[in-house]
């Protein structure tokens, strides 16, 4: 089974080859050097870039797996794309490419959920999707515009347990990044910050919002920000390094208690032993370091070059799908994806 992927939902472009359970390419194009400037992707320019670049990624998906183009007829069995959630225009080109790849081949096309990706992202191993996930589990998906837990009883079951209410885990990451004046996406750039930090430093309070499953970042964030006004005034970006570094520690420790402690006690509240992390922050060190340390709980990541976006995990929902004979009809973009199929909350 030959599956031919795309994924175009934010401000990577990429195209992935999967041929039975081996990877056999996953080109990516990250736009990241044309939003740093605005510290956020500007979707616009998302649009526009993915439209530019598209046709270079699946010609050196389809290179890099031995193909050639035109795709001929019967090339690759299915086609697949992330339809959402995502940017509008950005995930109008991933459909129209594969929507052209489709009628080039004559295989099916499947619409995926981008975030179902983040979580089966885990079962890559050295390229090989080997490493099937075992449910039920507790997904934890931890990403630039998402935090959410899920009860996930099976490939596609999924029952929605809580969300943020207002800022995404990574989200919060770049706006603390871009208060301290440090470089776009925030998350690597803070967590190599952290690192760096020696002695007592500040403490800020970890949003656990009893009572529900849900998350809330921004408030956290407008500690920080009211703690460096107090600390450096009107400007944030005259912190003495030694401070900064402090400052990331403490909003990353943060961020990472009020992760572990949540997904934790969610999975124990069901009974549940396994819990897997998905999504862009997964790859953060601390945050593998904190749930490495939880007792009693299997906890899956995917490899790191796997965690941000990539048409590879979007090759694997396809698969998964196929092999159950069961696949998503509606092929409409959706950037607020309502789960199709997906139980919801409660
Ligand atoms: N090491 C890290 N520590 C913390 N955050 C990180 C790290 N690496 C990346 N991130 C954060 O991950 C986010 C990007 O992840 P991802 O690509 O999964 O998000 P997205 O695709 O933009 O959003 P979504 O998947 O919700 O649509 C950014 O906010 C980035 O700062
Ligand atoms: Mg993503």
């Amino acid at each position: 089974m030959k599956i031919l992927a795309f994924e175009t939902t934010c401000d990577e472009t990429s195209a992935a080859v999967m041929a039975g359970q081996v990877l056999r390419s996953n080109t990516v194009f990250s736009q990241i050097k044309l939003h740093r400037k605005y510290s956020g992707v500007v979707p616009e320019l998302a649009s526009r870039a993915h439209l530019e670049k598209i046709p270079f990624v699946l010609a050196g998906a389809l290179g890099a797996a031995g193909f050639r183009l035109p795709l001929k007829r019967g090339a690759v069995d299915a086609v697949a794309f992330s339809r959402g959630p995502g940017l509008p225009g950005a995930l109008l080109v991933g459909r129209v490419a594969a929507e052209a790849a489709a009628e080039l081949s004559g295989a099916p096309l499947i619409g995926v959920n981008h975030l179902e990706g983040h979580l089966l992202a885990c079962e890559f191993d050295k390229g090989r999707a080997v490493r099937r996930l075992e449910f039920p589990l507790l997904a934890l998906i931890v990403s630039g515009g998402h935090t959410e837990i899920w009860h996930a009883r099976g490939y596609g079951d999924y029952r929605v347990m809580g969300r943020t209410r207002d800022d995404a885990a990574g989200e919060a990451f770049d706006k603390v990044a871009k208060l301290l004046g440090l470089s776009y996406p925030g998350g690597p750039e803070v967590e190599k910050w952290a690192r760096r930090a020696s002695g007592k430093g500040p403490d800020f309070p970890r949003p656990f919002m009893p009572g529900t499953w849900d998350f809330s970042f921004s408030g956290l964030k407008t500690a920080v920000s009211y703690y460096l006004a107090k600390k450096a005034g009107g400007d944030a970006r005259s912190l003495p390094d030694g401070e900064k570094a402090l400052v990331c520690r403490a909003f990353q420790a943060a961020v990472v208690e009020t992760l572990v402690k949540k997904a934790a006690d969610a999975a124990r509240s069901l009974g549940l032993r396994r819990i897997a992390v998905g999504g862009g922050v997964s790859s953060n060190g601390a945050l593998r370091a904190a749930f490495a340390g939880l007792e009693g709980f299997e906890v899956r990541f995917s490899e790191k070059a796997y965690c941000s976006d990539n048409a590879a995990m979007v090759a694997l929902c396809a698969l998964r799908r196929l092999e159950a004979g069961k696949f998503v009809n509606s092929l409409r973009v959706s950037p607020d994806l309502a789960r199709p199929g997906w139980k919801s909350r409660g």
